[in-house]
Order: C-alpha cells, then sequence, then structure tokens
C-alpha cells in the first residue's frame, strides 16, 4: 500500500480490482457531472498565502467534532454500499477510522448494518438517515442507532428524489449484483473481490431487508428510494429525530445560506454544506464556493463541516480557511476499501494526515485549530469576492 502516494493512485488501484458496476457507482456524478467536476476543481483556484521563518515545531493536527475528538479535523461520510467495493466494506472502513481516531459515519443503505458496526467497534460511530415514508421503520431504525450507542446521527435532506446516474443505469446496478452475462463478466475480471466476495458476512442492505415492512429482498436501490424515500421531508422533521434520538443531529446537504439559517433554527447541532459529492443536482455549485457565504450566516451559532471533492490535506486546509471545522470525505474511502480494504482505508487517512501537516507547516501554522481566513493569498479569487 505504501506505494500509492496520493488519493488518485488509491482510486486507479481501486478501478483495476473491483467491478466495473460498482467502481462507475462511487466514481459518477448525475447528468452531465458538472457539479461533480466542479467539486474537485474549484479548489484549484484557492491559492494558500506562504509564510517563512515561523518556529514550526511541535504541531497538531487534533480538534474536536461535533464535541467529540478528532486526529485530524475529519470524518468519513457516509457512503451507501460500501460492502460492495470490497467483502465487509464498512467495518474495514469504520476499523480504520477508529484505529486513527476519527469519527466514521454509516448509511442508512449500507451492507454491513448497524449492529455489525457496534459489534466490530469500540468507540462510537455516527450513523446517517434517510427519511423514509414508513414512519414505525424509522422509529426503529433511530432507535437501533441508539441501542448500537451512536453518538451522533447525520440527516441528509439532498436525496428525497434520486439525481439521474447514466452509469448505474446502463450498469443494472443491484445489490447484490443480478447475475447475467455483463456482470458476470465483470466478476470474473476481479477474482480477488469474488473471493473475497464469498466469505462476506452481507451482500445486500441489512439495514433495510428484515427491517422495514414487507421488504426481504432488495435488489434495486433506484426503486427503493423511489418508492420510501419521502419527498414530503421538511424542516420539522429535524425537531422530530432530534426528540426521538436525544442526541446532537447533524443537518446534510446544505448547500444554501438560507438553508442553513433553517436547519439550525429547527435544531441542527451541526450542517455539513454538501452536494451529495455531485451525485443529485447537476448544475448546483460546488461545496467549497458556497462555504463562506454559509458560514457568514450560521458560523457562530452552530458547527459548519463540508464535503465534496476533498482529495488531499491542501483541499482540506481550504476548507478550513475559509470557515469549516472539518470535513467529510466519501470516495477516498471508497477508492481506499477497493484498493486495499481496512489498509487501503488507513493509506488514504494516512496520504490525508501527512499532506495536512507539511501543508500546515508552510503556511506558518502549529495548530490546526488557528487555520483560518489569513492563510488565503490577499490576490485569491475568493478573497477578491469579499471572503
Ligand atoms: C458511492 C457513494 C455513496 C454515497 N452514499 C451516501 C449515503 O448513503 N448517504 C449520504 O448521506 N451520502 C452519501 N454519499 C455522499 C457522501 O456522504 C459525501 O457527501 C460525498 O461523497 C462527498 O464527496 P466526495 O466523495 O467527493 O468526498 C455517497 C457518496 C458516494 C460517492
Amino acid at each position: 500500500m505504501s506505494a500509492a502516494l496520493t488519493i488518485n493512485d488509491l482510486k486507479q488501484r481501486a478501478r483495476g480490482r473491483v467491478p466495473r458496476m460498482f467502481f462507475d457507482y462511487s466514481e459518477s456524478g448525475s447528468w452531465t457531472g458538472s457539479t461533480f467536476r466542479a467539486n474537485e476543481s474549484d479548489f484549484e483556484h484557492i491559492r494558500f498565502r506562504q509564510r517563512v521563518a515561523v518556529d514550526m515545531e511541535n504541531r497538531s493536527l487534533a480538534t474536536t467534532l461535533v464535541g467529540q475528538p478528532a486526529s485530524l479535523p475529519m470524518a468519513v461520510g457516509p457512503a451507501a454500499i460500501c460492502g460492495l467495493q470490497v467483502a465487509d466494506g464498512e467495518v474495514k472502513a469504520a476499523r480504520a477510522a477508529e484505529k486513527f481516531g476519527i469519527p466514521f459515519s454509516l448509511s442508512t443503505m449500507s451492507i454491513g448494518s448497524i449492529e455489525d458496526v457496534a459489534e466490530a467497534t469500540g468507540k462510537p460511530f455516527w450513523f446517517q438517515l434517510y427519511m423514509m415514508r414508513d414512519k414505525p421503520f424509522m422509529e426503529r431504525l433511530i432507535d437501533r442507532a441508539k441501542a448500537a450507542k451512536c453518538s451522533a446521527l447525520i440527516m441528509t435532506m439532498d436525496l428525497q428524489i434520486l439525481g439521474q446516474r447514466h452509469a448505474d443505469i446502463r450498469n443494472g446496478l443491484s445489490a447484490p449484483p443480478r447475475l447475467n452475462l455483463n456482470s458476470i463478466s465483470q466478476i470474473v475480471t476481479r477474482p480477488g473481490w469474488a473471493f473475497g466476495m464469498l466469505g462476506a458476512k452481507r451482500r445486500t442492505f441489512s439495514n433495510v431487508v428484515g427491517h422495514a415492512k414487507d421488504v426481504d429482498d432488495l435488489s434495486s436501490l433506484s426503486s427503493w428510494i423511489a418508492q420510501q424515500f419521502d419527498p414530503r421531508l421538511n424542516w420539522k422533521e429535524v425537531g422530530w429525530v432530534k426528540d426521538r434520538f436525544g442526541g446532537p443531529v447533524i443537518v446534510k446537504g446544505v448547500l444554501d445560506a438560507e438553508d442553513a439559517a433553517l436547519a439550525v433554527s429547527h435544531g441542527a447541532d451541526a450542517i455539513v454544506v454538501s452536494n451529495h459529492g455531485g451525485r443529485q443536482l447537476d448544475g448546483a455549485p460546488s461545496s467549497i464556493r458556497v462555504l463562506p457565504e454559509i458560514v457568514d450566516v450560521v458560523g457562530k451559532r452552530t458547527e459548519v463541516l463540508t464535503d465534496g471533492g476533498i482529495r488531499s490535506g491542501q483541499d482540506l486546509l481550504k476548507a478550513l480557511a475559509l470557515g469549516a471545522r472539518g470535513v467529510l470525505i466519501g470516495r477516498p474511502v471508497l477508492y481506499g476499501l477497493g484498493a486495499g480494504g481496512e489498509a487501503g482505508v488507513t493509506r488514504a487517512f494516512d496520504i490525508i494526515r501527512k499532506e495536512t501537516d507539511t501543508t500546515m507547516a508552510l503556511l506558518g501554522e502549529r495548530d490546526i485549530r488557528n487555520i483560518g481566513p489569513h492563510n488565503i493569498h490577499s490576490n485569491d479569487l475568493l478573497k477578491r469576492q469579499g471572503y
């Protein structure tokens, strides 16, 4: 794994190991992919302010996220079907995050269940909720997260209707994969993946199958979303979730300052500025572009996290400089899983930590909690726009 020097190296390795339909699932954005691409490319327009001859010994990268200690201002974002990038992917990523000392988020649409992850780890993790029509199912889901001692719930607000992702439709994505000539040919060319999968604990959506009424088999993610995800979701539900859970609720999928203010006034303990990794509203701005205006409005009242396109320690520091308390990473973890399971995820974390540490030193900073707008070059595009 040490030959991988960048997140992109892990991505290329994963591409060669994971059947195409699952690699494409993680890699794609919706429709033209313009927001997906902007999430990464907009970071390139932000320039750091280099400082020299400042004492850069004894640096600290540690912070807290939603009141919980983190060895780096970074958490693993929730991602569906990690357990199809590699066998038992959720448990592997959760273990890597626990050892590294950062929060792990488990998706509602995971392969490994809440209970599987709780059993395999020793520290509390975050659980991500999609709001569904079936209220008794939602109540049980929240109660299960509580029983598993999850330390926060993430309410994802931007996927009540699925953005169209062409690759998934073309590939006929399903979990477990439907066996036809196309999928069989993808699987036989990835023997390591297939062998691992034979011994996997789970191969379908374990938080849902057997727990939701009349759902014993869930082959199609998109038809489940179309039937079950509640398009009537509104801000009042934040209060309902908070009351039922009794712990911190993080509202994810906010891309607008007015929505951020609404989330906070309805009780969000933190927000994630996010466009779902460019997988939902194509044509929306990148997360990093709207981060400063959202921080301006709610930054003093709540913790603002962000995600989308973070592929390096430099990206992480730019997000912090523009006002984020911390970042979530999605695809870097999926690439790590595909490239090498738990060791691959650890490698992704190590790459980002090393880049963060060195870059922070070159900014002339010793404590990551001091990163701010003063670390952005005065001639930077965003600075000229008043941020
Ligand atoms: C394959 C994949 C599956 C995802 N599944 C979920 C999910 O189940 N719930 C959720 O809130 N976000 C989900 N997301 C969005 C991520 O949590 C996160 O917002 C996004 O990946 C961040 O962008 P990045 O991948 O560029 O780091 C998913 C993203 C990907 C790539």
